[in-house]
């Protein structure tokens, strides 16, 4: 199997977008561990980790069907915020970016008839489905909570896990 030089190099892009999120969440789980919220800085720490296993996923593709890797340049992430709401807003903004990135790989290998590749990519189009979804619940937890009221997102947090069965 062998990939269009198009689709290997967005792959490989595509390593650097999800490193550039593993490393953006991190940041953002900084800064709530540096406001004292533990349960937040937990929830990003793990977001992290898993932005760190989707990259993995590329890498171990490229390798399964003999593509070059090439790990791209990857940009600092924002590392100042001024609210949780800033920072979580900026997490369900990337998540989005992400989402319309694994569209444009879908299209590509679409378009390239690499149905393996397709299938490959469709493990990313239902997560990136949670993924907005979770971030989405969760900006709406700390707006409602307000910047006052974190401790009640901490206190969900640490009786629910991953908010994705909040109300909206
Ligand atoms: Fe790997 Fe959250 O996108």
């Amino acid at each position: 199997m062998t990939l269009s030089e198009r689709l290997t190099e967005a792959l490989n892009e595509q390593i650097g977008h999800e490193m550039g999120a593993s490393m953006q969440y991190i940041a953002i789980a900084t800064y709530f561990d540096g406001q004292t919220l533990p349960e937040l800085a937990r929830f990003f720490y793990r977001q992290a980790d898993e932005e760190r296993d989707h990259a993995m996923r590329f890498v171990q593709f490229l390798l399964d069907v003999d593509a070059p890797v090439r790990i791209p340049e990857i940009p600092a992430p924002k590392n100042e915020f001024d609210s949780a709401e800033e920072a979580v807003g900026l997490s369900l903004e990337w998540e989005k970016t992400v989402t319309q990135q694994i569209y444009d790989l879908v299209e590509l290998a679409e378009g390239d008839a690499n149905l393996i590749a397709v299938r490959f990519l469709d493990w990313f189009v239902n997560e990136q489905l949670e993924e907005v979804s979770t971030m989405s619940d969760l900006l709406s937890l700390v707006r409602r909570a307000g910047e006052a009221g974190l401790l009640h997102v901490e206190e969900y947090l640490a009786r629910e896990g991953m908010p994705t069965d909040a109300a909206d």
